[in-house]
C-alpha cells in the first residue's frame, strides 16, 4: 500500500513538469482561459499528492520513516540527494504557490500588464524547479525501494 501510494504521487511529480508546459503553450497560443485552468489543476492535484505525502510520512511513523527503510539509508549520496531534493521541493512549491495566488489576484487588472514580467519570471522558475523536483524524485524513490 506504501509503494502503491509514493508510486502515485511519483508519477504525478513527474507529469507536473509536461502539464505546466502545455499550459505555457497555451498562453503563448494567446489562449488565457485554458491556461489559467490547466495551471490552477496542476496545482491543485500536486497539492493533493503533496498532503497525501505528509499524511504517508505521518502514519508511517514520521520524518525518515520511509527514506529509513531502504537498504541505503546511511550513505551518504543518498542522504544528499534527499536533503538535496526536499530543499528544492520545498523552495519550488514556495514559488509555486505565490506564482498561483498573485497570478489569480492580478489575473485582468495587471496581467497581462505591470506583472506580466515578474509572472513570466516566475514561470520559468517554477517550470525550472518541477523539473528539477522530478529528477531528484526519481532517484530518491529509486533509492529508497531498493
Ligand atoms: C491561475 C494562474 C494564472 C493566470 C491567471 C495566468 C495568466 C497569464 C496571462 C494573462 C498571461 C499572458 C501575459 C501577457 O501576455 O502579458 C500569462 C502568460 C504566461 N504564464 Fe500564466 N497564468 C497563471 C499561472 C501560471 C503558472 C502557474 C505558470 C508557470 C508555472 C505560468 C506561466 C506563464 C508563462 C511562462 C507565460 C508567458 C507565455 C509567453 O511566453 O507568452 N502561468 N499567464
Amino acid at each position: 500500500m506504501q509503494l502503491l501510494i509514493m508510486t502515485i504521487i511519483l508519477i504525478l511529480t513527474l507529469l507536473a513538469p509536461y502539464f505546466v508546459f502545455l499550459g505555457v503553450k497555451k498562453a503563448k497560443a494567446k489562449d488565457i482561459a485554458t491556461h489559467r485552468k490547466i495551471q490552477m489543476l496542476v496545482f491543485a492535484v500536486c497539492m493533493l499528492g503533496l498532503f497525501g505525502l505528509e499524511a504517508l510520512i505521518r502514519v508511517s511513523g514520521g520524518s525518515g520513516s520511509i527514506s529509513g527503510k531502504s537498504s541505503f539509508a546511511e550513505n551518504s549520496v543518498f542522504k544528499t540527494i534527499l536533503v538535496a531534493h526536499i530543499l528544492g521541493a520545498v523552495l519550488t512549491y514556495t514559488i509555486w504557490f505565490f506564482q498561483i495566488v498573485l497570478s489569480i489576484l492580478q489575473y485582468r487588472r495587471t496581467l497581462p500588464g505591470k506583472f506580466s514580467f515578474a509572472h513570466r519570471i516566475l514561470g520559468k522558475i517554477t517550470f525550472i524547479g518541477l523539473i528539477y523536483t522530478a529528477v531528484t524524485a526519481l532517484i530518491v524513490y529509486i533509492f529508497t525501494i531498493l
